[in-house]
């Protein structure tokens, strides 16, 4: 009986909870070693505080933490479909913008009247252990061009929107930023904020969550896993943690509060979640949807969630994500033959490929919370290491992911998808370079430190492309064995523009505008008209709020940047930010134009 083994001073709570724990919930295992009451007192109330922290950090507690275990293992010990009876569709509730066009402006000026109202939150708990990166995945540079880190660019897109507010007379502006750490990333996280002055945002803006790890499981009972006597095994939730963290804390309900509407959701290194955002909460707004699933063109069988309609035998319907490798078996299932094919007419699958970047009605948001207390889909992933199906290879336990909110969306709501040309998409930096390579050598987009750097570039040129501006192609180029497209450094920060439509008036005459491949252009800051540039080397404007540039005609040409591959010496030796990318970038002659408040020039 677990009750004579407790301690002494044990207080009711714990008490209560191993009771329940042992005789209700199937895990006396956890107490059958204990020696008699008196011994080992100090590690006993360790594992019980343990026990009481798991139980205070999932929604419903350890009991519903153990039934939702009991439940998908039970699908998975009978090798059962989790989406079994679901038929997959294209939703019709999508909308494809190219930026530039005529729609995409109109979604953006409708964003830019909202953005007043935004919110946003970022998922940061994840350790990034295929990285190679010691660090925390925000201190990263986007791009070494500037080597500005992930949280800076982040920031100054929030900031760039605030002084937009404001100087459209909306009054003080502060939009505010929720970040999810773990144990793995609270330090570095709180460290690089407080070395950089939050990147300019007020403390107060941000919103530190922290997700707790969840217990362990140790086979197909949902037995917890014990590390030791005295301690049980934990492993982290993912990042779907951000919703009951969001509620549990009442940041939701404390931003609804405060009249705000919109809250955008993204991850931890692809800034390019920045390139539409705006349009993005245009549709968001034109459509009245709870949430819209920022995606790309996804070719047929590619390794990123996918977009679908799904309609049950019975009746339901839901839009929501579908990981890849759900995806092909359901289709199968429900009368597709042929599988995830692509569609002969643009090559690419007709189910959107979901980014996870999620624009959410606020108010609807909080509401929803409130019901569901935060709680969404689970999914389970045990090695079973016996034919039975009754013991795991090693611990395992629940996962759940983000973009699964909208499976708690209530049916009258609407789920819209916002698809947007590749160059704007997902170029995340995930991967070391050594399994990047292995993967460029496949043909599998690598998601490492170089290929997102150069789509960082790509994107910034494109955007001066489609304003009708000249600028060198990318070429095909290799780093240390990972392929990459790599044209101008081109990085327009966000005090330059923070969405294409505040880019178009400060270039009014792009057709003046040359660039050439080789070209390294950067500029920051807000009062800044391009009229007429020919660049052929390297060029970086900076101008102080309060000044003031015209380039009215200015042509530069210089010895410029340039990325110089890693030696295998060099590499062995290379700080981890370069070792990641496999080259360092030399800066042979740089043309700098740095514009101080007060300062109005015309060149
Ligand atoms: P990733 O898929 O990149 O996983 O997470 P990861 O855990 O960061 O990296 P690996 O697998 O160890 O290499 C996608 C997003 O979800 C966050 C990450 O920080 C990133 O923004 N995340 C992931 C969490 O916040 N918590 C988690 O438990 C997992």
């Amino acid at each position: 009986m677990v009750d004579a083994l407790l301690p002494a001073d044990c207080s009711d709570e714990h008490r209560r909870l191993a009771v329940r724990l042992s005789f209700e919930l199937g895990q006396a295992h956890l107490f059958e070693a204990w020696p008699p009451a008196g011994q080992r007192d100090a590690d006993k109330t360790q594992l019980l505080a343990q026990l009481a922290t798991l139980e205070a950090n999932y929604p419903g507690g350890l009991a519903a933490y153990i039934g939702s275990a009991r439940a998908l293992l039970g699908q998975a010990v009978r090798g059962e479909n989790a989406l079994e009876g679901w038929t997959p569709s294209v939703p019709d509730d999508g909308v494809d913008l190219q930026p530039g066009s005529p729609e995409f402006a109109a979604f953006e000026e409708r964003g830019l009247a909202e953005a007043a109202h935004l919110a946003f939150a970022v998922p940061a708990g994840g350790l990034g252990e295929r990285l190679g990166f010691s660090g925390v995945k925000f201190a990263l540079p986007s791009e070494v061009s500037t080597g500005s880190c992930v949280l800076r660019v982040y920031a100054s897109y929030i900031l760039a929107l605030q002084r937009h507010v404001e100087r459209a007379g909306g009054g003080p502006c502060r939009l505010p930023l929720a970040v999810m750490v773990s144990d793995d990333t609270v330090a570095g996280i709180q460290r690089l904020l407080d070395e950089n002055g939050y990147f300019g945002l007020e403390p107060s803006q941000v919103t530190l969550l922290k997700q707790e790890k969840v217990a362990a499981l140790a086979d197909s009972e949902a037995r917890l896993a014990l590390k030791g006597e005295y301690e049980v095994a934990t492993k982290p939730h993912g990042h779907g943690d951000i919703h009951f963290l969001l509620h549990s804390t009442g940041t939701a309900q404390r931003w609804a509060a405060e009249g705000r509407r919109w809250l955008y959701f993204f991850q931890d290194t692809n800034t390019l979640y920045f390139a539409h955002h705006l349009a993005t909460l245009g549709v968001t707004a034109a459509r009245g949807a709870a949430v819209n699933m920022v995606s790309v063109p996804r070719k047929a069988k590619e390794a990123i969630g996918a977009v679908c309609k799904l309609t049950h035998a019975d009746g339901r319907s839901v839009v929501c994500n579908v990981e890849y490798n759900q995806l092909e078996p359901l289709l199968l299932a429900s009368g597709h033959a042929a599988g995830d094919v692509n569609d002969a007419s643009s090559g690419f699958s007709p189910y959107p490929g979901s980014i996870n970047g999620l624009m959410f009605d606020l108010v609807q948001y909080a509401a929803t919370l409130a019901a569901t207390g935060g709680r969404i889909d689970e999914f389970i992933n045990p090695k079973f290491s016996d034919v039975s199906r009754s013991a795991f290879k090693s611990p395992t336990r629940l996962e759940c992911m983000m973009q699964d909110y909208v499976k708690t969306v209530p049916p009258e709501q609407t789920v819209a998808w916002t698809r947007y040309p590749l160059e704007f998409g997902y170029h995340p930096c995930k991967n070391d370079i050594l399994s990047a390579a292995r993967l460029s050598a496949q043909g599998i987009p690598p998601g490492c430190a170089s290929t997102s750097e150069m789509a960082v570039y790509h994107m910034h040129a494109t955007q001066l492309r489609l304003l009708g501006a000249e600028v060198g192609p990318p070429q095909p180029a290799s780093y240390r064995g990972v392929a990459v497209e790599r044209g101008p450094a081109v990085v327009l920060d966000a005090s330059f523009a923070p969405c294409f439509s505040l880019l178009e008036p400060k270039l009014p005459s792009p057709q003046r505008v040359r660039v050439s491949a080789r070209s390294a252009l950067v500029v920051s800051g807000r009062d800044v008209v391009i009229e007429a540039l020919e660049l052929d080397g390297a060029l970086e404007v900076t101008v102080e709020e309060g000044g003031s540039l015209r380039v009215l005609d200015l042509r530069v040409a210089n010895r410029g940047w340039e990325f110089v591959e890693h030696t295998d010496e060099e590499q062995a030796v290379a700080e981890e930010t370069a070792a990641i990318r496999g080259y360092r970038l030399v800066k042979h002659e740089t043309r700098r134009i740095h514009v101080r408040a007060g300062e109005h020039l015309r060149l």
